[in-house]
C-alpha cells in the first residue's frame, strides 16, 4: 500500500516511521510519503493560507496551493485524480473513522491523505479534489497531521505481517470476528497478584471454553457500552 500525505509538517511524520509496525508494514512493500504543500506552493513567501472571505477568526488552506501540491505528486488534474484514487481530507466533520472504515482504506493499494491547519480548507478542495473526508472524532484539533497519523495507524497494522502476528488484528475490539464488540479482557504472569486471581477458564488449556468465556465478555462489554455490537 502507499500511503501519501500532504501536510505542512512533514518531519512530524519521521518520528511515525520509526514505529515498529509501520516498520514491518515498510519492510513488506508498503510506502509512506509526505509532500509538503509549503515546497509546491505557486505564491511568495512560502504562503500556503489566507484569510476567510466574510471574515472570521483564523486562516484558511488556499485551493491553488493544494491544486499546486497534488499537480506536483501526481502530474495530473486533481479532479481526475480522485476518480481512480482516495483523496481524503481530514476533517473534523467527516465520516467516523472505526473499524469498518479501516478494515475498507487497507485494501485500497493507494491513499492520499490531506491535511489542513488552521481554520481548515477551503471547501473547494474538499469539494473539487477529495473522494472523502474523514474525522478520528467530534472536536477540533490544531491540524489534521496527528488524525493523518491515526489513520496511518488503524489501516497499517490491518496490513498482512505488519503487528509480525497474523491473528492480532483479526480478532480485536470492534471487528468483525467479534461481531463488532469491543475485545475480551487479556492477563498474563503472574496468576495472581495481591489476591487478585486471573480467571480459572484461561488457566484451564480447554480452548472452546475459554472462547466462550472470551465472547460472553465481550458481549457483557458491549452491552455495558449501549449495545456496540453489530449484530
Ligand atoms: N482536523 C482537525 N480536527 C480533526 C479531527 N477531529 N479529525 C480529523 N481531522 C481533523
Amino acid at each position: 500500500m502507499q500511503i501519501d500525505v500532504f501536510t505542512l509538517f512533514p518531519s512530524w511524520f519521521d518520528w511515525f516511521r520509526g514505529q515498529r509496525h509501520v516498520v514491518n508494514a515498510m519492510a513488506l512493500g508498503s510506502a509512506l510519503e509526505t509532500v509538503d504543500y509549503r515546497a509546491h506552493t505557486p505564491l511568495r513567501a512560502g504562503q500556503v493560507d489566507d484569510t476567510p472571505f466574510g471574515g472570521g477568526a483564523g486562516m484558511v488552506l488556499r485551493v491553488d496551493v493544494v491544486e499546486a501540491a497534488l499537480r506536483a505528486g501526481y502530474g495530473e488534474d486533481p479532479v481526475g485524480l480522485r476518480k481512480h484514487r482516495r483523496v481524503i481530507a481530514l476533517t473534523p466533520g467527516g465520516r467516523l473513522l472505526d473499524d469498518a472504515l479501516a478494515t475498507e482504506l487497507a485494501a485500497e493499494e493507494e491513499l492520499t491523505l490531506l491535511c489542513g491547519r488552521y481554520e481548515g480548507f477551503d471547501e473547494r478542495i474538499v469539494e473539487h479534489f477529495c473522494s472523502d473526508q474523514v474525522s478520528i472524532g467530534r472536536y477540533v484539533l490544531a491540524g489534521g497531521e496527528l488524525a493523518a497519523m491515526v489513520v496511518c495507524d488503524a489501516v497499517l497494522r490491518k496490513l498482512p505481517g505488519a503487528l509480525g502476528h497474523e491473528d492480532s488484528a483479526h480478532e480485536e475490539s470492534f471487528s468483525a470476528a467479534l461481531e463488532g464488540a469491543p475485545e475480551y479482557p487479556h492477563y498474563t504472569r503472574p496468576a495472581e497478584w495481591r489476591g487478585w486471581p486471573v480467571p480459572e477458564v484461561l488457566l484451564s488449556g480447554h480452548h472452546a471454553r475459554i472462547r466462550e468465556w472470551r465472547r460472553e465478555r465481550s458481549r457483557e462489554r458491549a452491552e455495558r457500552r449501549g449495545g456496540e455490537s453489530l449484530s
